[in-house]
């Protein structure tokens, strides 16, 4: 084996309502990281794409998660891994967690596969932690496992997948400003009324049965962040246009991707997708911003080898 190549999705993080619980994987999008087993111990780095990016192996998400295994494993050679980042850091489309759960799955792959699912999640959250300063797995999981991933509790790590309706398409607008999760997180306030905690853990329950009985209203209705969204919506241009304007385009629900700034709208079927995909290009073009739009169905592969 002289080197292997792994695509890690983007994802999307809280899915409105359920904060830091629950995500899901997307097609296309993702990063591509290339490694090589070398005979010096340790991690070198070679950033492709994103030279914002540090390549110390200490300050970098790939690194962290790929020094951490190597001394778990206790093995005695060292590893070059080459990024190619397909998801823009700051992007609110689980950057970091793109590059941690490809570092995770190429690293055990060469180890030859002494680690669990659950471990690798584990490991991804190394670098997640790095990147946001707390350990979070609701972009990692689904990035490493694909699908919608509920993660129940971190401690300890309890994740579990989903059924993906079969004609549930996603909508992504990425608006060209960063948001670093980091700061995103400041904004939130560490205490919740009891009221809005009602509305929110409804929502979830309703949201995650929605996606076991195929029911579209259902997960349309329980699309609502009472908690977070309205401290975030804020840092988004437009945001409330956009939902607006998905929601008229026959959107079940929309509302900010992990931390934002990117917007996300469920539809059920490609043909309401494109809508909103022109809905959402209506509302960014007189704006000057640059954007992205994708339309995706839910990747259920997850992290592989290319
Ligand atoms: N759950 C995280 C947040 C996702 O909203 O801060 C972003 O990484």
């Amino acid at each position: 084996m002289k080197e292997i190549k792994v695509f890690a999705p983007a994802s999307v993080a809280n899915v409105s309502c359920a904060f830091d619980i629950l995500g899901f994987a997307l097609n296309d999008i993702g990063d591509v990281l290339t490694f090589r087993k070398t005979k010096e111990p340790g991690v070198k780095i070679i950033m492709k794409n994103e030279q914002q990016l540090s390549e110390d192996p200490e300050k970098n998400v790939a690194g962290v998660v790929a020094l951490a295994m190597l001394t778990m494993a206790g093995v005695d050679f060292g590893v070059e891994m080459e990024i190619e980042k397909g998801v823009s850091p700051g992007s609110g489309m689980g950057s970091s967690a793109s590059s941690a759960a490809g570092a995770a799955f190429g690293m055990n792959h060469l180890l030859g596969g002494v680690f669990s699912m659950q471990q690798l999640v584990k490991f991804s959250m190394i670098g997640e932690s790095l990147a946001s300063g707390v350990e979070h797995a609701d972009n990692a999981a689904p990035s490493l496992m694909g699908g919608i991933i509920l993660v129940r509790s971190l401690n300890p790590l309890d994740v579990i997948s989903l059924p993906v309706p079969e004609n549930l398409y996603v909508t992504l607008i990425h608006p060209d400003v960063e948001v670093q999760t980091k700061k995103a997180r400041l904004l939130l306030k560490q205490t919740v009324p009891l009221s809005d905690a009602v509305i929110q853990w409804g929502n979830i329950a309703g949201l995650i049965s929605g996606f076991y009985s195929n029911d579209y209203s259902l997960i349309g209705r329980s699309l609502e962040d009472v908690i977070i969204e309205p401290a975030r919506a804020l840092l988004i241009p437009l945001f409330e246009a956009l939902k607006a304007a998905a929601l008229s385009a026959g959107a079940l629900g929309s509302g900010i991707s992990g931390s934002g700034p990117s917007v996300f709208a469920l539809s059920e079927g490609k043909e309401t997708a494109e809508k909103v995909a022109k809905a959402f290009r209506e509302i960014y073009e007189p704006s000057g911003i640059e954007f992205k739009i994708h339309v995706s169905t839910v990747n259920k592969n997850g992290t592989h080898l290319i």
